[in-house]
């Protein structure tokens, strides 16, 4: 039976994963979280992946808040590029294929139509650098990876926009939010399958490969469809606006196009507005 490491085992990813982990009955799974196995202590790696048989390592481990990124730019670096290059070396030596999970902030925005694997890079963030430099270090250190690009994260864990938008209507607190960047929410449930799908199906080549959820959407679509989802959209008033102040310049248009995962592995894969709903009635979200 196959053995797999997932590293950050408590963000958002990490918890979807060991929810998914119960359909797949041909793999052993450990889940580390920080306190377990901080990625940055490059010697605590070794000694886990010499003192266990590991063959797949998903890393979820990251430095993902993009505002603060802007000015710890060293801690996003030190753990986004320099602990992911040490864990690229490890999974060398010791035979594990890595699977990292990487952002549609790698590139500018400027293509206008959906990013394709090859497309330029030319991250206009801290995190979409440091995101990027891990990825390169990977290419350089373990020839057995896959990279997948993915896009606006929520879930049912953690902090994101989802859990955000909640949080405000249930004060009940007029919200504005942006029409200036397109992109496409992506449900962490499905990316968690995804990654598991690529370990069993053994059909992917090793490489660089973007998933999220089908369509497109601005952040102000993303708030409206839950607003609706939740009937909240009498009561909370919201508004759009064309520009929000924020530390960290954000791509205008990052959608990816996801058909190479497509054609790798056999995936079903949901437009944004439906996995949303999937969420919704799965979990016990409540506003
Ligand atoms: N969220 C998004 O919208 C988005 C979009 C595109 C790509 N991604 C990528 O998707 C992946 C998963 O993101 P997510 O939303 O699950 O993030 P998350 O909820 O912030 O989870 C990241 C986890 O990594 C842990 N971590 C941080 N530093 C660590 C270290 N040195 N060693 C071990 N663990 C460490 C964090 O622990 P602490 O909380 O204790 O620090 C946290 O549990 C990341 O690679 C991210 O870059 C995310």
């Amino acid at each position: 039976m196959a053995r797999v490491l997932v590293t950050g085992a408590n963000g958002q990813l990490g918890k979807c994963l060991k929810d998914a982990s119960s359909r797949y009955s041909t793999l052993d799974f450990d889940f580390v979280t920080k306190a377990d196995l901080d990625i940055t202590d490059g010697a605590a790696i070794a000694d886990y992946f010499k003192n266990n048989t590991i063959d797949f390592c998903i890393n979820t481990a990251a430095y993902t808040n993009v505002e603060k990124a802007e000015s710890e730019k060293d801690q996003a670096f030190n753990i986004n590029a320099e602990a992911v290059k040490n864990l690229a070396k490890y999974c060398t030596e010791f035979n594990v294929v890595l699977l990292h999970v990487s952002t549609d902030y790698v590139f500018d925005g400027t293509k206008g139509s959906p990013y394709l694997e090859t497309d330029t890079t030319n991250p206009i963030n801290v995190y979409g650098a440091s995101k990027l430099q891990g990825e390169t270090y990977i290419r350089e250190a373990c020839k057995n990876h896959y990279i997948v690009r993915t896009s606006w994260l929520y879930s049912q864990y953690g902090h994101n926009f989802l859990k955000t938008i909640l949080k405000y209507a249930k004060q009940e607190k007029p919200l504005t939010v942006t029409t200036e960047q397109t992109g496409t929410p992506t449900n962490a449930n499905d990316l968690a399958t995804v990654l598991l799908d690529l370990i069993v199906s053994e059909k992917a080549n090793y490489g660089t490969y973007h998933f999220s959820n089908k369509g497109a959407g601005t952040w102000y679509d993303f708030a409206k469809e839950i607003l609706e989802n939740f009937n909240l959209t009498e009561k909370t008033k919201l508004a759009q606006t064309d520009y929000y102040r924020t530390f960290a310049k954000r791509p205008v248009y990052s959608v990816l196009n996801i058909s190479k995962l497509e054609k790798a592995i056999p995936i079903q894969v949901l437009d944004w507005k439906e996995s949303l709903k999937t969420v919704l009635l799965k979990h016990s979200i409540s506003h």
